[in-house]
């Protein structure tokens, strides 16, 4: 069984695509109850349509959560137009360090999957609050920014966007690092298909994408949620699947103390191994140049007397 805490848009999609995907039973918690159950409700109606069988429960009771496998958060403010992913850092570090408390509480065995933006920073909150170990907690945010740019390297070469296999590492964020040199349609380098600049193109494409979204229609939910229901079937059914996740870094890369998307092996115990690629200069200049972003926001953050106090329930709603 998983949890997921937040039933705004983002989380009861990834609950649906979860039943659909038939991963898991679902449990799914927000602190309207109304809203929540009413969620629940409406995909238990769709289920004989999707041949789902299990169980999904809306609920504004954290202790429902208990025995989950996985625990994903994403519940907290969502980006307007305009704003940044780490315009959200303050209330949304309030909310997620509220959340993980209960998480602690009631299932303090799961693997903690991180949602709220700004992914990275979340991550870090979550695991330095959790106390579980690193390989427990992670985020979802390359993963994301990857599906961004497999699909527009398939739509520049016009070719299935099944055969395109990429990476991309470093922030889940204007800073991100799509890693060109790993791109590759059915194992041949996207470098040798397309000129330099369709490359400096789809990076461009890529790095906006989010916001791209949000400027059109004020959130982003089909891509999130499906890759939210894809890692959470890596860790549930033991995959060790490939891609990028934030998690937390001990000298991996040559930095540490930090959250960063990474490439990672996905499977039951969540972070099975980090796996540290031979990146070009440039990759590594524009991965330090993420961290260094990222660990900024994270001494802003520590360094904020604000954070340290624990919302009352009502600023757990996810926009
Ligand atoms: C996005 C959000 C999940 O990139 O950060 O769609």
């Amino acid at each position: 069984m998983i949890s997921i805490i937040g039933a705004g848009k983002v989380g009861s999609a990834s609950a649906f695509n979860i039943l659909r995907f038939r991963v898991s039973d679902v449990v799914l918690i927000d602190i309207n109850k109304d809203v929540v159950k009413g969620e629940a409700l409406d995909m238990m109606q769709a289920a004989p349509a999707i041949e789902f069988d299990g169980k999904v429960k809306g609920t504004n009771d954290f202790s429902e959560m208990e025995g989950s496998e996985v625990v994903v958060i994403v519940a907290g403010a969502g980006r307007k137009p305009g704003m940044t992913r780490f315009d959200l850092i303050n209330a949304n570090s309030k909310i997620v360090k509220s959340i993980v408390k209960e998480v602690v509480r009631y299932a303090p065995e799961c693997k903690l999957m991180v949602v709220t933006n700004p992914v990275d920073i979340m991550t870090y909150v979550a695991y330095k609050e959790s106390g579980f170990k690193r390989n427990r907690v992670f985020g979802m945010g390359n993963i994301l920014d990857t599906m961004r740019f497999r699909s527009y390297i398939a739509t520049e070469l016009n070719v299935s966007r099944e055969d395109i296999r990429a990476l991309v590492i470093g922030e889940h964020g204007d800073s991100m690092v799509p890693l060109v040199d790993y791109a590759t349609v059915s194992g041949i380098p996207i470098k040798d298909l397309l000129e330099k600049k369709q490359i400096e193109k789809i990076v461009s494409l890529t790095r906006t994408s989010g916001a791209d979204v949000i400027r059109l229609k004020g959130a982003t939910t089909y891509a999130p949620t499906v890759v939210i229901a894809i890692m959470v079937d890596a860790v549930l059914r033991g995959r060790n699947r490939v891609m990028s996740v934030s998690t937390f870094l001990q000298g991996e890369y040559g930095f540490s103390d930090i959250s960063i998307g990474v490439p990672v092996i996905l499977g039951k115990n969540g972070v099975e191994r980090i796996l540290e690629l031979k990146l070009s200069p440039e990759a590594k200049k524009q991965l330090k140049k993420s961290v260094s972003i990222i660990k900024d926001m994270i001494n802003k953050l520590e360094n904020n007397p604000l954070i340290e106090e624990f919302p009352s329930k009502d600023c757990m709603r996810e926009e």
